[in-house]
């Protein structure tokens, strides 16, 4: 069945097509990063106008790259939650209206289970079960994926995420937002073991992270030690990058060892770090457990891992009515 998937939880319109066989036919983005820059971070009410402007455009769009007609879909999905309210309802509305004016079945998407989802689309091979992680601006969260709508949490972040971290020390070095990618870049310029910031494993067994302690660190560093040239600024990114992926690196493989996983699947925003893939390779490889991320072009929010899984949903008869609202929190 051909799913049209649309996502609009944060700053992103995203509107795909994806096929029976998890194929990508289209899959349209439109980012209002620009606008949210100018402010150091997203404004939900300017986020919410912004969504209702493209929503449209971005479905047509969408439609009309995947060489399809409007009765080739089968089912449409949209993001329930958990993001911004406002952001949410545009799009969760339009698919609510789309799928009644065409009569197809509805599926209120949980963003978190449509990143997981994503490992699906970077790799038809991917086998049940699997352990998964979720980074990204909201959260950090690792998973236990023992088939297709078993997820059980198995740790997450008691304050700040991974990206919202990382945003946070792009604030503090005056490096803008989004802060991964620039904080990526600059790393790359500097040995990380110049300078070493704590990380925070927690108890012994745990699988829960904590990246306030990290962020105290950095802004402790920089108020004793004022940055002042891109070099003194790169050393302090790369030293920060370095504690939050070994962090993530180790928390992973303690959870995949847990239940004897031998495939760990990353996913979100923060899962575009290509320093952070590559490591977390080379240490699983020690192990010999197998490493699955998407393409950059999946890590981020888009909306083919919504039609991915909720294709999945509507297959299971998991739909939504109209009556069905959107959600901020997660209830995973
Ligand atoms: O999944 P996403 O697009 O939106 C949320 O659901 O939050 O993730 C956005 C987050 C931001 O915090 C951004 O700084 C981070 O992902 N990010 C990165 C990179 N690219 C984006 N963090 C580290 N390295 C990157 N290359
Ligand atoms: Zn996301």
């Amino acid at each position: 069945m051909i799913v049209l998937g649309i996502e609009s939880s944060c700053d992103e319109t995203a509107a795909a097509v994806v096929d029976e066989n998890n194929r990508i036919l289209s899959s349209v983005i439109a980012s209002q990063v620009a606008v949210h820059k100018q402010y150091g971070g997203v404004v939900p009410e300017l986020a919410s106008r912004m969504h209702v402007e493209a929503i449209s455009r971005v479905v047509t769009k969408a439609v009309h790259q995947a060489g399809i007609c409007l009765s080739d879909i089968g089912g449409v999905a949209a993001t329930r939650g958990p993001g911004l309210i406002g952001a949410l309802l545009v799009g969760f509305c339009f698919a609510k209206s789309f799928a009644w004016a065409r009569g197809l079945p509805l599926a209120g998407v949980n963003h978190l289970e449509a990143h997981i989802h994503s490992l699906f689309l970077a790799d038809q091979e991917l086998t049940f079960p699997f352990t998964a992680l979720v980074v990204s601006g909201g959260h950090t969260n690792i998973y236990h994926v023992s088939a297709d709508n078993r997820f059980s949490l198995m740790g997450q972040t008691r304050d700040d995420a991974a990206g919202e971290a990382f945003d946070k020390v792009s604030k503090m070095l005056d490096l803008g937002y989004p802060g991964g990618p620039v904080i990526e870049n600059l790393a790359k310029t500097q040995d990380p073991d110049q300078i070493r910031f704590p990380r925070s494993l927690l108890e012994k067994d745990s699988c829960d992270f904590s990246f306030s302690g990290l962020k105290s660190a950095v802004a402790r560093y920089i108020h004793e030690n004022p940055v002042k040239s891109q070099r003194d600024k790169a050393r302090v990114a790369a030293a920060f990058q370095a504690a939050v992926i070994d962090v993530l690196c180790e928390k992973l493989l303690r959870a995949a060892r847990s239940i004897s996983c031998s495939q760990i699947g990353i996913s979100g925003g923060v899962s575009a770090n290509q320093t952070f893939v590559t490591t977390l390779v080379r240490r699983a490889a020690r192990k010999k457990i197998q490493v699955i991320a998407p393409p950059i072009s999946l890590c981020g929010d888009n909306a083919a891992m919504v039609a991915a899984r909720g294709a999945v949903m509507i297959r299971d008869g998991c739909l939504c009515s109209l009556d069905d609202d959107v959600f901020s929190r997660a209830l995973l």
